[in-house]
């Protein structure tokens, strides 16, 4: 875990509230793995004075990327910084996703709303094997990252909860629907997005006698597991998010 003022590369609005921030991290990026997070401190004032915690989105070469969704103050203020001004970032930090490549299985990647941003850092890592992956946002405009997906080879399937583009219903329901109508004996579930969809994928895969590995999403404060404020109930007791998580297996958690 490094603490380093990085420079920013670029920080681009993507579409609508989205943005896709680049910084300058050599000592980060040789480090991170998917699933893993960097807590940013967005201004160097005491406004706001907790960091925010990102999920690793990309590695390219010396640049960490994070995916944010502009939502509250906080984004607001790190929407509005400027390639070349300098941030203070902590990180990598948590434990990530364990990528299963023995036996060669069939990935299914699984994202909810900005749990797209680790997981394709995910696929990146996964790029040799078969990947499917499952998008799920509220409406076709917040579909986000599909062609990074697609670009690293993955099959593609989105679900809206409007039914504007794709499966009508959550991302969840659309993986009982992909589950059932196939057999897929060597899969690995990989999720990432709000707590009810990862507890659903959890039920879902254990129905199908699958493994998933889930990343919950939980408000942090300290970020480093020093104040127990994103402690979460497991089958071997209360877990903090940012330390022993934030990727946990389904199986382990008490929803
Ligand atoms: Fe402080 Fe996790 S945010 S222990």
């Amino acid at each position: 875990m490094l603490q380093i003022k990085t420079k920013i590369t670029y920080n681009k609005k993507i579409k609508g509230s989205y943005f896709r921030i680049a910084l300058k991290a050599p000592g980060i990026a040789v480090k991170a793995l998917p699933g893993q997070f960097i807590n940013i401190k967005v201004s160097d004032s005491c406004e706001p004075l907790l960091r925010r915690p990102f999920g690793v989105h990309r590695v390219k070469k010396d640049d960490i990327e994070a995916l944010y969704e502009v939502v509250g103050p906080a984004t607001q203020i790190l929407s509005q910084r400027k390639p070349g001004e300098y941030l203070d970032v902590i990180g990598p930090l948590g434990n990530g996703f364990t990528p299963v490549i023995k036996n060669k299985p069939l990935n299914i990647l699984i994202a909810g709303g900005m749990g797209v941003a680790p997981l394709v850092f995910l696929a990146e890592k996964l790029k040799k094997s078969k990947n499917v992956v499952l998008i799920g946002a509220k409406t076709k405009e917040q579909i986000m990252c599909e062609k990074e997906f697609k670009d690293l080879g993955c099959e593609v399937k989105v679900a809206t909860d409007d039914g504007s583009t794709g499966f009508k219903g959550y991302v969840s329901g659309f993986l009982e629907e992909v589950l059932s109508g196939a057999h897929y004996p060597k899969s690995v579930v990989y999720a990432c997005g709000p707590r009810p969809m990862l507890k659903e994928i959890s039920r879902i895969s254990k129905k199908y006698n699958i493994s998933a590995q889930v990343s919950l999403e939980e408000h942090m404060a300290c970020g480093v597991g020093a104040c127990l404020g994103c402690v979460t109930n497991t089958r071997s007791g209360f877990k903090r998010v940012c330390k022993e998580g934030p990727v946990f297996n389904g199986d382990e958690i008490i929803w």
